[in-house]
């Protein structure tokens, strides 16, 4: 089989040399493109997506009317890594889950639109109750989330601490508001370790993704006992489809999220959160890439400019391509879907998400 042949196997050749920015990005204010320089923009993620002129047109007229709904609304844009590149195109900030909820609680603006999943924009009101928290689709949520349910955590967690009575709830941020509400502290992707070593207890409970917990475990001394929940975008990604673009590309750096199954963890060179891995191919000398997570991550890439080569792992995660900039455009003008917490759980889970932004 070909060099090419192999890697098209299981992963999309990107295709593209890229030139990667920080892990987060403010974006700052910029003239609207026309239809003919968003098409040229949009050709960097060849294949992807549906960015003709027509469309492109369409894309432009959008961008426009969100963001004089912006300032009628006194909103902020805040995006994640996976969304689709148009929606880069109205975000003020784009990043990873730690980066978002730390720019959500630092918002001025009275609205904050959260274009990513459910939990990140819980996360967003959890962290500034005081503001409007607008998701373009309360059905974006996450497989992870809907994994851990609060009573059946208090009921695991109460028969645990009779084991082992210092035991401390540690919860990924990829859980619902009702779970943070009973969790000592929340971590992501990007501190998972250090809130688990800087947490004052040895026996943890780490909530809900098995992956992450045996990849901590891994790496501390401390006692984790791990949830069976795990994300259904990385969990399927095989360390065969790896060693093979290995041996196709010998000298290709892996970078893995840390979401992905043990035994793909064992094939990386990085482990990383979504920004993290962007400040990774920035700075580090390599020049070729797979870069193991979803594939937004790779689009987001491919559109800062090129200048290293990047693999991209074929994997989409269907609840942040929910989001769209017609849906986005919809939520600023009906003020739908807002996030709406309880006052009690909203108070309850804010103290594992301060404790999370303090150790980290
Ligand atoms: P990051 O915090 O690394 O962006 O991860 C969020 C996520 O949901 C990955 O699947
Ligand atoms: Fe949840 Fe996985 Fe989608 Fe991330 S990629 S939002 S963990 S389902």
């Amino acid at each position: 089989m070909t060099r090419c042949g192999i890697v098209r196997t299981f992963i999309a050749d990107a295709r593209r040399e890229l030139i990667v920015s920080s892990g987060w990005r403010n974006v700052e204010a910029t003239a609207i493109k026309d239809a003919r320089a968003l098409h040229e923009h949009f050709k960097a993620l060849g294949e992807t997506g549906d960015y003709g002129l027509e469309r492109c047109g369409e894309i432009r007229e959008l961008v426009e009317e969100i963001e004089e709904l912006k300032v009628r609304e006194d909103a902020i844009i805040l995006a994640h890594n996976y969304q689709r590149p148009e929606i880069f195109e109205v975000a003020d900030f784009v990043g990873d889950s730690l980066e978002l909820a730390r720019r959500g609680r630092d918002a001025e603006e009275s609205t904050i639109v959260l274009c990513g999943v459910h939990f990140m924009a819980e996360t967003a009101k959890i962290l500034s109750p005081e503001k409007r928290v607008l998701i373009p689709d309360e059905k974006a949520g996450c497989s992870l989330a809907e994994s851990a349910d609060a009573d059946e955590l208090v009921a695991r967690r109460d028969e645990l601490r009779r084991v082992y009575p210092d035991l401390k709830v540690v919860s990924y941020v990829n859980t619902t508001a009702a779970v943070k509400a009973v969790t000592d502290v929340c971590c992501t992707s990007s501190n998972a370790l250090e809130v688990v070593e800087r947490v004052d207890s040895r026996n943890i409970l780490f909530v809900p993704d098995e992956n992450l917990a045996a990849w901590v475990a891994r790496n501390t001394d401390k006692n984790i006992i791990a949830w069976n929940g795990n994300c259904y975008v990385h969990h399927q990604i095989r360390p065969e489809e790896i060693r093979k673009v290995r041996e196709a590309i010998p000298d290709v750096r892996v970078v893995v999220h840390p979401e992905c199954r043990e035994d793909v963890l064992a094939e990386a060179d990085a482990v990383l959160s979504t920004s993290g891995m962007i400040r990774y191919a920035r700075e580090t000398d390599a020049t070729e890439f797979l870069i193991v997570t979803e594939c937004g991550l790779s689009d987001r890439l491919l559109l800062e400019v090129p200048e290293k080569r990047f693999y991209k792992a074929c994997q989409l995660c269907k609840y942040m391509k929910m989001i769209t900039l017609e849906g986005t455009r919809d939520a600023l003008v009906t003020g739908q879907d807002e996030i709406l917490l309880s006052p009690e759980i909203c108070d309850a889970a804010r103290g594992a998400l301060e404790r999370m932004i303090e150790l980290s």
